[in-house]
């Protein structure tokens, strides 16, 4: 009889399929054409109802058998296979050759502006500053007003200025801005040092950049005179270079909101005789300074009869390029992964 034959022909050709399935598709490609509903056992299930009776009772057995045989091998199989492949997986996680070479692993790391900033900082936190802050957005009362620069002011010219289209506000163009709101908030004694950007319309080139960094510290007590302003910046400049011989020196400078006010120069770090750096002059500039204005504590309503001190500003742009030999402003703020990657 053929469907008997069927039978037969179909088993051996299942059995050699589920032999040969290797993987998930192939396996499920036997499933198809074998096991799901339109595949060959389906196919000789339906043809048992065109048999005589008698044929039915003995042909039906087999055909259950062969259904429920074939639906276990395939289990078998489908379970084998995924054993094997676990197994390859682990096999891969743990056969790993521990001298290998491995491509160098991407890791992040401090900017080197916050590596000097956290550095000058803990300088003056170990002089008993206070670390404060400002907003970069500033108005003309903070930045200019009461910093003693009023609107007529030829000093206004000094910084070329980003003006918002808010009426009267501006990117702040020094970080002396923070001075003023911290002597609104506090009353003297008192010591900060706050660091932030600041911008200028600037061409750019090598050495300018419309946005950089400045450090301003403020100091007001009673009594407060030049030499506590030098001393404070010497011994700065020492920790932080870790020359304990470092000089600096200072030359007539004007800014309106001190007076006197300084030019403060640093003996050059990097050499004995003169080098790129200090262009042989063995002085570096770093920055501006003097003793608070009266008229800026009258705007912030410390007596200044009472009260004096001085204040600071330092580029820390410069100081990062001094710091590390860079020597192109525009790489700080590229976002440049070569560059970055060296600090
Ligand atoms: N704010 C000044 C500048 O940006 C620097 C300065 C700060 C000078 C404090 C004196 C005192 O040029």
């Amino acid at each position: 009889m053929s469907i008997k034959n069927n039978i037969n022909s179909i088993e051996t050709a299942f059995k050699q399929a589920l032999a040969n399935a290797q993987d998930a598709q192939t396996l499920e490609e036997v499933r198809l054409k074998f096991l799901s509903r339109q595949g060959e056992i389906a196919g000789l299930m339906a043809a048992l109802k065109d048999l005589s009776p008698e044929d039915k009772r003995d042909v039906g057995p087999l055909l259950n058998k062969l259904k429920q045989q074939a639906e276990e091998a395939f289990t078998q199989k489908k379970d084998a296979l995924e054993i094997m492949r676990i197994q390859a997986e682990d096999a891969q996680r743990t056969a790993f050759d521990v001298t290998a070479y491995t491509p160098k692993r991407l890791t992040g790391h401090l900017h080197p502006y916050t590596q000097v900033i956290e550095q000058l900082e803990n300088v003056f936190i170990s002089m008993g500053y206070q670390i404060t802050d400002g907003p970069e957005l500033e108005d003309d009362y903070h930045n200019f007003q009461a910093l003693n620069i009023p609107d007529t002011h030829p000093a206004r010219d000094m910084q070329d200025t980003f003006w918002l289209t808010l009426p009267g506000k501006l990117m702040r163009t020094h970080v002396s801005s923070v001075q003023i709101r911290t002597m609104e908030q506090q009353q003297p004694p008192l010591a900060i040092l706050a660091t932030g950007r600041c911008f200028r319309n600037e061409a750019t080139d090598a050495s300018h950049d419309f946005v950089f960094m400045q450090a301003e510290g403020l100091l007001i007590d009673k009594n407060i005179s030049m030499g506590n302003l030098l001393a404070t910046l010497e011994a700065f400049f020492q920790a932080i270079f870790e020359r304990k011989d470092l000089k600096i020196r200072t030359r007539p400078g004007y800014f309106p909101f001190v007076e006197p006010g300084v030019e403060v120069d640093m003996e050059c770090p990097f050499c004995q005789h003169g080098c790129s750096v200090c262009k042989k002059t063995r002085w570096v500039e770093m920055g501006g300074a003097g003793l608070v204005h009266p008229n800026v504590l009258h705007y912030v309503g410390i007596d200044a009869n009472q009260y004096t001190g001085f204040a600071f500003g330092m580029g820390l742009t410069r100081f990062v390029m001094l710091k590390y030999g860079i020597n192109d402003i525009r790489l700080l703020n590229s976002g440049k992964l070569d560059f970055l990657r060296q600090f």
